[in-house]
């Protein structure tokens, strides 16, 4: 069984995917983890960087986009998932501000997009499988079992992204988190290469007025009916 949860930056997705997959014992996969290890990898070589605008050099990204390897390891202790990029632990780096900053810009680029969904859908022979990001629904798994979109006002979703950056030591300002996320979902959504949209079939879940518990209890109910 896949289940496809998209929806808009920091909405909850991952948590609510998280929770599906310790629940029902599926395997999760995060796929915008994906993408900002491909920008971290760009910036790391200067390949992408911010003045008053994003410069990508596309050139050297497109040629190196096969040198690119990504993969995702549990962490026993933690139990926590971790993003591998080319052998090395990421997972970190790739939640800064900064790659937040750079990453919709990279995810617009057509071989990066076509790289990443081949890799995502050979992810399907693991079995069953819970995977968040902007296009599971309607391009990586269109036959998806259950599809969820998530959403909830950009004001909720700031403060939460405020509260985790801080919680992890980063010194950010709620007014340059809010801005990240109105960038994003503007480049998300109005990209022309499979831009952030519900699937017709997609069942849409509002959190800015739920907890963590609600949002969790509503979907995994969701989910057994469908399964019944
Ligand atoms: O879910 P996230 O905030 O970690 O995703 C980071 C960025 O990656 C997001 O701004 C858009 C992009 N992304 C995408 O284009 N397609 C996906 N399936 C997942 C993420």
């Amino acid at each position: 069984m896949i289940i496809a949860i998209d929806g808009y930056s920091s909405c909850g997705k991952s948590t609510i995917a998280k929770g599906i997959a310790a629940a029902l014992n599926f395997v999760y996969i995060d796929t915008g983890a994906m993408y900002r290890a491909v920008t971290l990898y760009a910036m790391q070589r200067g390949w992408v960087n911010m003045n008053n605008d994003v410069r990508i050099n596309q050139e050297q990204l497109a040629h190196s986009i096969d040198d690119i390897h990504i993969h995702f390891e549990v962490n026993p202790e933690t139990k926590t998932q971790q993003t591998f990029l080319n052998g090395k632990n990421v997972e970190n780096k790739i939640r800064s501000l900064e790659v937040a900053d750079l990453v919709s810009e990279v995810s617009k680029l057509a071989f990066v997009r076509k790289k990443m969904v081949a890799l995502q859908q050979t992810y399907a022979a693991c079995g069953n499988i819970v995977m968040d990001g902007r296009d599971i629904g309607t391009v990586v798994f269109p036959h998806a079992e259950c599809k969820f979109f998530v959403t909830a006002t950009t004001q909720v979703r700031a403060q939460r992204r405020y509260d985790e950056l801080l919680a992890k030591g980063e010194h950010v300002q709620l007014a340059d988190v809010l801005h990240n996320i109105e960038q994003r979902d503007f480049i998300d959504s109005t990209r022309s290469e499979s831009p952030l949209r519900k699937a017709d079939d997609a069942v849409l879940v509002d959190t800015s007025n739920m907890t963590r518990e609600e949002q969790l209890t509503w979907i995994l109910s969701y989910i057994t009916q469908y399964r019944k």
